[in-house]
């Protein structure tokens, strides 16, 4: 059963209230897609500038399945999760080539593309395509655990929210799920609450219980390990060596500096035999120029930075200039790199090396 009551509260509410973003009130479900894409784990202030640079030039669907990754990624460049780049454009490739350019507009089909998985697939079908399928990121999610006063995050209470937001998505369903997500970004956040300006409070178990805030169950914050990594500054005339992680990683098809996980922070024997083993090079370090820290979601990097030299005067010839290169500091800027980087790069400037 619809509950037309919520809905139509809902979409009075964001008739006037809803953010003026971008990829709204546009009809080009390439358009929508992209944004779901950056928006997921990525905050909406810090997709906005990556979302207007991609579109100004890469405008439809087809001018990205005929794009280089590399060109792609460098775009990406900072965003994270680059993962999501990758599969973006390997869905659109299949867009073009398996349903001649045109984005499936049945849920199955889109649901299958490359880094399309239930979340991106409910929210583009609704917003793109105006079909009712309950789409929850964290913002809704948090929302709906207030609205039906749950506090546990167990499957049985997921599926309950599910098929709540099921009922509130009869009419303009793309606008009902961009509406919860307003509220969640506005006036039902974490550690804030304004229940009297929300449109869902009549029947709000949270609010009606008298504490919104108690509801869910705070998260237990897991300790962020500390990976430690060597990292090696090696130049040739003015140029440094740069090579490119393997696709298959977390953080394929990007650049970085030579660099090798290493158990903790000073093991530099072990360093240059997994040089050794992984880029052939063989190296004489000479001085430490730094350390730098970088948090990813689940790891932080934890890297010491060296001035190294080359010994195998070999490796120069044999070396895949698909994936080692010699690039000048002026060039740094046409590869795309890992954020850690670009936190190295930053310390050869300030030790003027
Ligand atoms: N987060 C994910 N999708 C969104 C959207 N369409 N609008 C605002 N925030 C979002």
């Amino acid at each position: 059963m619809y509950n037309t009551n919520i809905n139509k509260a809902l979409l009075l509410w964001y008739d006037v209230h809803k953010r003026k973003l971008p990829w709204r009130e546009i009809n080009d479900t390439y358009k929508t897609w992209l944004s779901e894409v950056m928006l997921q784990q990525t905050q909406v202030n810090t997709v906005i500038p990556y979302y207007k640079k991609w579109i100004k030039k890469y405008p439809t669907l087809l001018s990205v399945a005929n794009s280089d990754i590399d060109d792609l990624l460098k775009l990406w460049e900072g965003l994270g999760y680059y993962s999501r780049c990758k599969n973006f454009y390997n869905a659109c490739r299949i867009v073009m080539n398996d349903y001649c350019g045109e984005i499936p507009s049945d849920i199955k089909k889109f649901n299958s593309l490359p880094g399309v998985g239930p979340y991106i697939a409910a929210a583009v079908m609704s917003i793109a395509f105006n079909q009712s399928h309950p789409a929850i990121d964290t913002n809704i999610n948090r929302v709906m655990f207030r609205y039906l006063g749950l506090k546990n995050k167990t499957n049985y209470n997921k599926k309950r929210i599910y098929s709540k937001l099921a009922t509130f998505n009869n009419l303009r369903p793309g606008e009902i799920i961009q509406s919860i997500m307003d509220i969640g970004s506005s006036i039902c956040k974490t550690n804030y609450v304004n229940c009297e300006n929300c449109p869902l409070s009549n029947s709000c178990k949270a609010f009606i219980n008298g504490n919104p805030l108690l509801y869910p169950n705070p998260k237990l914050k897991k300790a962020i390990p500390i990976n430690y990594f060597i990292a090696c500054f090696i130049q040739k005339n003015k140029s440094m060596l740069i090579v490119k992680r393997k696709n298959d990683d977390a953080l394929g098809g990007l650049w970085e500096l030579p660099m090798i996980k290493v158990d903790g922070l000073n093991n530099r024997s072990l360093f240059n035999v997994s040089l050794k083993n992984k880029y052939n090079i063989n190296l004489n370090i000479n001085y430490k120029i730094g350390n730098i820290v970088h948090s990813f979601s689940h790891y932080k990097m934890n890297i010491s930075f060296y001035n190294c030299e080359i010994k195998n005067s070999k490796f120069y010839s044999t070396s895949d200039t698909n994936y080692i290169k010699w690039i000048t500091r002026k060039e740094i800027n046409n590869y795309a790199f890992h954020k850690a980087n670009h936190k190295l790069f930053d310390l050869l400037e300030k030790n003027n090396v």
